[in-house]
């Protein structure tokens, strides 16, 4: 009898010493030291032994299976440490090594441009108003004084969705919808995108922004569009920019003007980026059509009022001094960020 416990504890013991896995170990913890395993058996067999000789057989039997129990857990605590210290080093986080920047985005230069121009009509007491890209003719055209036929209407073709409606090509039908709702005085702009059937260039694109801008009041006069957009050029440019207003025709205004901005390069010297000019144009602007008053319901003998229209692309080009507008719809980041 002893002879076999001291085999088994032997046997046991080379066992968990060759062990690979705590597979192993498991495994043979049932072999040995489960409910039908070697100790049990042995214990069984016990009851063949003289009754006097049994306590200290028991006693063996009982220190075996001390002895393989512990011998198994210590193996297996090993296992565990031996895993953990692998997966520090798998895991362990490397202190020395430069941290990763995270990587921060900015606004679209256009964004930017716009917010600038808002904030400007903001501080002087304009609210900003929103109007549908998909339109009505209506507004798009007719009550902008641009009936059927007109030639204004070849200059700006566009994407029609029916006879009745279509793709905004400009953003003056806002003027129209707000004009309609009557509530004098009127101090807005609008911004968004418009649409036109224009093929891709440099200077040209089938969808672009605008800023839109009307002012209707009693009393309003030519002098207030003037000083108007005077500040919003010195407050874009810088306060030396000086301002020149050409005579121009858009059929909603009369009458009508384009604005030009002192070249904020050269000073309006002339050079490469004014074209030799001096001068850049900025937007087109007048007092607002009596007759286009009229179509959107006002009073054309009591109020007078101002608009002005300009690209938000164009902003953004002359000031970020970007001299292709594609630049600004590749939505590549190395160039981008330079902004
Ligand atoms: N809507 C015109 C365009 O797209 C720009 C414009 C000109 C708007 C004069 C105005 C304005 O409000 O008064 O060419």
């Amino acid at each position: 009898m002893q002879e076999k416990i001291e085999e088994l504890k032997r046997k046991a013991k080379q066992t968990i010493d060759e062990a690979k896995d705590s597979k192993t170990l498991e495994d043979l913890r049932i072999f040995l030291l489960g409910k039908k395993g070697k100790i049990t058996s042995l214990m069984q067999e016990l009851k063949d032994i003289p009754k006097e000789e049994k306590p200290a057989f028991g006693k063996l039997i009982n220190e075996a299976r001390d002895y393989i129990e512990n011998s198994i857990n210590d193996s297996l605590l090993k296992f565990k440490e031996d895993l953990y210290k692998k997966q520090q080093i798998l895991e362990a986080i490397d202190i020395g090594l430069p941290g990763k920047k995270p990587n921060f985005g900015h606004l679209h230069p256009c964004t930017k441009a716009y917010l600038e121009v808002e904030e400007i009509f903001h501080k002087m007491g304009y609210k900003v108003v929103e109007g549908p890209e998909i339109e009505y003719d209506e507004y798009n055209f007719e009550k902008l004084n641009i009936p059927k036929a007109h030639p204004a209407r070849d200059e700006q073709d566009t994407f029609y969705i029916n006879d009745k409606i279509l793709l905004r090509t400009q953003t003056s039908p806002v003027q129209a919808r707000v004009m309609e709702k009557g509530e004098i005085p009127i101090r807005i702009i609008s911004t968004g995108r418009v649409y036109r059937s224009d093929s891709v260039d440099a200077t040209h694109s089938p969808t672009f922004n605008q800023i839109e801008g009307l002012v209707i009041d009693e009393n309003i006069t030519f002098s207030d569009l003037k000083g108007t957009l005077s500040e919003l050029a010195k407050a874009l440019f810088g306060s030396d920019t000086k301002t020149r207003f050409r005579p121009h025709h858009f059929p909603f205004t009369e009458p009508s003007a384009e604005m030009d901005v002192s070249c904020f390069k050269c000073h309006g010297k002339g050079c490469k980026f004014c074209k030799k000019e001096g001068w850049i144009e900025i937007l087109g602007c007048g007092m607002v059509h009596p007759h286009v008053l009229e179509m959107c319901g006002l009073d054309k003998n009591k109020y007078k009022g101002f608009a002005f229209g300009m690209g938000v692309e164009r902003i953004a080009l002359l000031k970020y001094e970007i001299d292709d507008m594609r630049l600004l719809y590749e939505n590549d980041i190395r160039f981008l960020k330079q902004f």
